[in-house]
């Protein structure tokens, strides 16, 4: 028998397997400042993350790598601070939780308390096993990260689809596995072939929310800036962009440069 999903007031980790379970699906999205978080909260979304992707929209980085904790923090709190209902999870930054499982279990503490979020999302599998068994050793829920790890990127080369050979697929499927295990409450698959990320999705209880991984996932994640088409350089083929906000805020902020400059704006309603 079939049970309704509830309508969540407040998403948890808990709500998020329960949404898995009852086969409805996990929208999330990111945000990295109170004015976006309050706007996409308010829109329903179950889950936002404050990624390190805040390092390329935010910051103009080329890569996530510079983003360091005290940023991610200060984002991090930036967005508590609009939220009523989302689960929110914080990105750690590259360097903070890879090798020295102290200094994994003290940065994700940081993340914690002084920003207020409700888990962190790490990059890997088994080689960053002992930052996740103590991390969570703690009480911290932590949500895996898969695939195309941008973190890794000078490893890897290039942000092509990952896992598209057998070993690499067999190795990623191991991973899954094994952050289901130690007790990840989610993960996150990145450009990977569609069909391995519906097998993971099968093979795990926890839920599995995909960027380019395709339908066959329990949820989907979209850089906000990106989905908005703010970021018009960007095209991957799993990006859908709902507006084309480059060109509509170009437009609003030549109309404003016009009215300045001719003298219209203000006008007399718009002075005291
Ligand atoms: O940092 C980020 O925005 C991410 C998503 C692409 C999943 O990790």
């Amino acid at each position: 028998m079939s049970i309704a999903p509830k309508e969540y007031k407040r998403v948890t980790v808990k709500s998020l397997s329960e949404m898995k379970a009852h086969a409805k699906k996990i929208a999330m999205l990111t945000a990295y400042d109170y004015t976006m978080a309050k706007i996409v909260d308010g829109s329903g979304i179950d889950v936002i993350l404050v990624g390190d992707s805040a390092s390329n929209v935010m910051a103009g980085h080329e890569t996530t790598l510079p983003l360091t904790l005290d940023q991610m923090i200060y984002h991090a709190s930036s967005v508590i601070r609009a939220i009523k209902r989302a689960l929110v999870v914080v990105d750690l930054p590259f360097g903070t939780y890879q090798g020295n499982s102290k200094s994994a279990l003290a940065s994700a503490i940081r993340i914690m308390k002084e920003s207020g979020g409700h888990a962190v999302k790490m990059e890997g599998g088994s080689e960053i096993k002992e930052s996740i068994v103590r991390i969570l050793s703690a009480g911290i829920p932590i949500m895996g990260h898969l695939g195309l790890t941008p973190q890794s990127i000078y490893k890897f080369g290039t942000y092509t689809v990952r896992a598209k050979e057998e070993e690499e697929a067999q190795k990623l499927k191991e991973d899954a596995k094994l952050l289901e295990k130690l007790g990840c409450f989610a993960l996150v698959l990145e450009k990977i072939p569609a069909k391995l990320a519906e097998e993971v999705a099968k093979d795990l209880t926890i839920p599995v929310i995909g960027i380019g991984a395709g339908g066959g996932v329990d949820g989907q994640v979209l850089v906000t800036h990106d989905m908005l088409g703010m970021t018009h350089e960007f095209h991957p083929r799993f990006l859908r962009r709902y507006l084309d906000l480059y060109t509509e805020m170009s437009d609003a902020f030549e109309r404003y440069i016009e009215d300045v400059k001719s003298g219209d704006f203000p006008n007399e309603k718009e002075q005291y």
